[in-house]
């Protein structure tokens, strides 16, 4: 287990099958195993199986077509309709003589945490069986849309999603990691000098180097690719607007837009 942990890669090109059935039930049930605030189990997670679903999120996830292709798609919901629903049916308010409460962002990130937590024990699950999988990170634009798509209950968010199946080739090497400390401190937070930062991330600077991707080309570093691939761009921007969407709507928060 800890072998398969120190040696994990994602994987996004799959063999066009599906994975076992009795596998699917194991990944399934260890999911529902993982810690949970409260034994609350405070996510739902959506399976999808309709092609015309799986081509709509492979545009709405910023153009990946990798998604369409995928066997398996799973989007991990947070999910605090079920429980406002229970409260409903048990009549809670009435019998506590108060009122409902709107949700907070407290109760989101605690929902979202919850729910991530359970998506990372099926990527540990999905690699222990043998199979790869892949995070899509871009579920959380569009959300309108995506809302609309899925048919999702207000309280009902997506925080992530995961692509697997059978890898097509197996991905051996581990990609780089920053060093242990220059991630862990002791008791407080440790401000970075220039220099240490730049020895964070000098083996992924090194990495794309060897690639030619940097954008600059003699004094380029990942900060540069990191700025014009991803934090500059539209997806990004989009990513910004719709995550606020979904914030002021579980907080029931009206936007004047
Ligand atoms: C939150 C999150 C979002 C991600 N979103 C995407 C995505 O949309 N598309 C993609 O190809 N990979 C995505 N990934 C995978 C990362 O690109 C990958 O984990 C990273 O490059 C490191 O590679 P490794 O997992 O093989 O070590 C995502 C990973 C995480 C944790």
């Amino acid at each position: 287990m800890l072998d398969k942990l120190l040696n994990r890669r994602s994987h996004r090109a799959f063999k066009n099958e599906k994975i076992d059935f009795n596998d699917l039930e194991l990944i399934k049930k260890a999911t529902l195993q993982s810690p949970t605030a409260g034994n609350l189990t405070l996510y739902s997670i959506i399976e999808i199986e309709d092609i015309k679903i799986k081509e709509k999120l492979s545009i709405l996830c910023d153009n990946q077509p990798m998604i369409k292709q995928a066997p398996h798609i799973w989007i991990f919901l947070a999910d605090f309709h079920r429980w406002l629903k229970l409260f409903e049916y048990s009549n809670t308010a009435e019998k506590s003589k108060t009122k409902i409460r709107s949700t907070g962002l407290g109760d989101l990130h605690l929902a979202l945490q919850d729910t991530i937590i359970a998506s990372q024990t099926a990527t540990i699950a999905i690699d222990e069986l043998g199979y790869g999988s892949c995070y899509i990170g871009d579920i959380i634009e569009n959300f309108e849309e995506i809302q609309k798509l899925l048919k999702l209950p207000p309280q009902v968010v997506p925080a992530t999603m995961l692509i697997f199946g059978k890898p097509k080739k197996h991905l051996k090497e581990p990609l780089c990691r920053p060093d242990i400390d220059t991630i862990f401190f002791t008791d407080t937070y440790k401000e970075q000098s220039k220099k240490d930062l730049f020895r964070t991330y000098e083996k992924h600077t090194q990495r794309a180097k060897n690639n030619n991707t940097l954008p600059f080309e003699n004094n380029g570093t990942i900060a540069d690719q990191f700025y014009y691939r991803k934090f500059s761009t539209k997806f990004m921007e989009e990513m910004n607007r719709s995550t606020k969407v979904f914030m002021d709507k579980w907080c029931n928060i009206i936007s004047k837009e």
